[in-house]
């Protein structure tokens, strides 16, 4: 933190107002759920990203980045999605986003800094405009209760950047509270702190390095996917999305809804209700009830969702496989990325060692790191000169 705020003053020539971090997160268990209006169980981990930001008295926004030593510059009158903006895109989005909704704003200097692996489905991305929306409520004291900051930097995803996300990461990037998992219904938003009482257990992440061309297409055309599904099931019960459906109703469409399509949908279905049991295991603190709701979702994704893919699958075999693992599975959108496994810590040696050969196999060498159930997004320094 000392080193951001260095690097802030030597940018801009004055100490931040404020430096905040955001966390990004990895899905326990509930994928490709959020958007179907369904449920989620995510937590976050202690991987952040931190924005050291300061006001301007004009209208100018200046970004820098510490990972990328990159400058990137914008003006409030006149925010737009530019692709050589790359990282920057997300902050500005979020900027972009409070002006539609009429919060008043003026230029800002940011320095942004992290330590979230970027690109491989731990949500650096919401976590960078997590930390953007919640210094600009701390710094212009706007009242944006945590579910609607989530909204708004979902908006800026949607919006500005153009990914069709759901609520899923930039709420648990929000409102995770440390040592919990965070079950949200993504209808309502309604949501529930669970307790991990991880004990012996570890959670591990495993990074696949696969390259993640597709996952944006592919992304988008499965959200396509659940909506037609959803106006054919609804000419015969009443429904707006996959969240009002059972399996049954799915049985019952046979014939009407392309076999490829309705396969799919069935992992939407059945996700939701293992979501649902996972908490009930939780609550019993049954982690080996938990760790088969993760196989079964893996499984899921793998064979029906059809979001999985070779290696992917290879690291969660290897896992399974391995004495002292409760559950692995892919987590996130998928088409690369990474796997979570819970995991007895003396059986960590024993699955580094089994999944050794995976650089032979597919080229790339997978990288593993434990991580905490982290708390939510907040103010990490406050420079009180300034109040
Ligand atoms: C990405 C999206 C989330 C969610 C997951 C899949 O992480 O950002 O909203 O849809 O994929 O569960």
């Amino acid at each position: 933190m000392d080193e951001l705020l260095r690097c802030h003053r030597k940018e801009y020539g004055e100490k931040p107002e404020i430096i905040c971090a955001a966390p990004g997160r990895v899905n326990l268990i509930g994928e490709h759920t959020d958007y179907n209006e369904g449920f989620v169980f995510p937590m976050a981990i202690d991987f952040y990203i931190y924005a050291a930001v300061s006001r301007r008295k004009d209208q100018h926004l200046k970004f820098y980045s510490m990972d990328y030593q990159d400058h990137k510059r914008a003006n409030l009158s006149n925010l737009r999605f530019k692709k050589e903006d790359r990282w920057a895109n997300y902050p500005k989005g979020v900027v972009c986003v409070f002006l539609a909704h009429g919060f008043p704003l003026s230029g800002m200097n940011f320095t942004f800094r992290g330590n979230i692996p970027q690109a491989v489905g731990l949500s650096s991305s919401a976590a960078i405009e997590v930390v953007t929306a919640f210094s600009l409520q701390r710094l212009f004291h706007l009242s944006i209760p945590a579910p609607h900051l989530a909204q708004l930097a979902q908006e800026a995803e949607n919006s500005f950047v153009g990914v069709q996300c759901g609520i899923m990461d930039q709420f648990v990037s929000c409102l995770a509270r440390e040592g919990h998992g965070l079950l949200l219904d993504t209808r309502s938003l309604e949501h529930r702190q669970v307790p991990l009482r991880l004990g012996n257990i570890k959670i591990l992440i495993t990074n696949s390095n696969v390259p993640r061309g597709l996952v944006d297409s592919e992304y988008n055309q499965r959200r396509a996917e659940c909506e037609k599904c959803v106006d054919i099931l609804s000419t015969k019960k009443p429904g707006t999305a996959l969240r009002d459906f059972t399996p049954a109703d799915l049985r019952d469409s046979m014939g009407l809804i392309p076999e490829s399509t309705r396969k799919k949908c069935l992992h939407v279905v059945e996700e939701n209700q293992r979501v649902r049991d996972a908490e009930l295991a939780l609550q019993k603190n049954d982690f080996v009830a938990f760790g088969k709701l993760m196989n079964r979702s893996h499984e899921s994704l793998r064979d029906l969702y059809e979001v999985s893919c070779p290696e992917l699958d290879w690291l969660v075999k290897r896992a399974w496989e391995t004495e002292g693992v409760y559950g692995s599975r892919m987590t996130g959108a998928g088409f690369g990325g990474c796997t979570v496994t819970l995991i007895e810590k003396e059986a960590i040696p024993v699955y580094t060692a089994r999944i050794e050969p995976y650089e032979r196999i597919f080229s790339f060498k997978p990288e593993s790191f434990l991580c905490e159930p982290a708390s939510g997004v907040r103010v990490v320094y406050e420079n009180t000169a300034h109040q």
